[in-house]
């Protein structure tokens, strides 16, 4: 009663538009999500970012969620590091058109898991398999073959995804330096946050173009989180 009098005073992570995962479709982690007290987030830029899902708005009610498991770090581990809304998978399919997916780092494959609920063919790969990845403990939700960044060279064909990169870790600039392609979908901070290392973003500063960023992204309160899509740019002026 006293949850749903405070979600009643404040906007919910899945109030905008609606935000429903799809008939016939599952999105575990989104179901927990969606019901969680959220903030319209004004970013480092004062541009306006997506709705925030928090759980840091009052002592009790972070107590509250804590209890259930309803918290950032055992949702990141059972399900995945970025929440993927159904308004993600929809600006997904959108911008991929049809293409087909590789995802590098994929842990429990819970993103692969939605985007094949949604009729897109995703090669996953993670060197690490659930029972020996830190990150992810349970799952996995998909097929996810073992192996590292260099699995990129298998499908060059594809867009490349890659979801929350480990912190200063070279996998993402491994990926990206390794791709020939010209579509990448990233879930993650930017430079100077807790995703990847420097080296990845100064490749993506150098050698493409940022070309669109999903307007229904959710993420934790105080993560940094954008979901967006970038275009090799010497592939997009030539
Ligand atoms: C923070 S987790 C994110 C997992 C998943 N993308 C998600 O959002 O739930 C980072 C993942 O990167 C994987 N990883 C670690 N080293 C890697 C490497 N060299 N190449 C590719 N992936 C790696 C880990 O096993 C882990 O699954």
């Amino acid at each position: 009663m006293e949850f749903a009098s405070l979600a009643a005073r404040r906007p919910i992570a899945g109030s905008e538009q609606d935000q429903l995962t799809p008939d016939g479709t599952d999105n575990p982690l989104w179901d927990v999500v969606r019901w969680m007290p959220a903030t319209p987030y004004i970013g480092e830029e004062y541009e306006l970012e997506p709705f925030i899902a928090a759980t840091e708005f009052d002592i009790s009610t972070a107590q509250r969620l804590s209890k259930l498991g309803a918290e950032l770090s055992p949702l990141c581990k059972r399900y995945a590091w970025s929440i993927i809304s159904p308004g993600d998978v929809a600006w997904m399919s959108n911008v991929l058109g049809g293409r087909m997916v590789v995802e590098i780092g994929a842990g429990s494959g819970y993103w692969a898991w939605q985007l094949e609920q949604a009729g897109i063919d995703v090669a996953a790969y993670d060197p690490n398999p659930v029972g020996e990845n830190t990150y992810c403990t349970s799952g996995p939700s998909t097929t996810v073959l073992r192996d590292d960044a260099s699995a990129v060279k298998h499908h060059q064909d594809r867009a490349l995804l890659m979801v929350w990169p480990p912190f200063q870790g070279e996998s993402a600039r491994h990926a990206l330096s390794s791709y020939e392609g010209d579509l990448l979908i990233y879930a993650g901070e930017s430079y100077g946050g807790c995703t990847a290392d420097d080296d990845f973003y100064e490749l993506l500063a150098a050698e493409w173009d940022e070309i669109g960023t999903s307007p229904q992204h959710v993420t934790w309160w105080g993560i940094r989180c954008r979901l967006s899509a970038y275009q090799r740019r010497s592939r997009s002026t030539s």
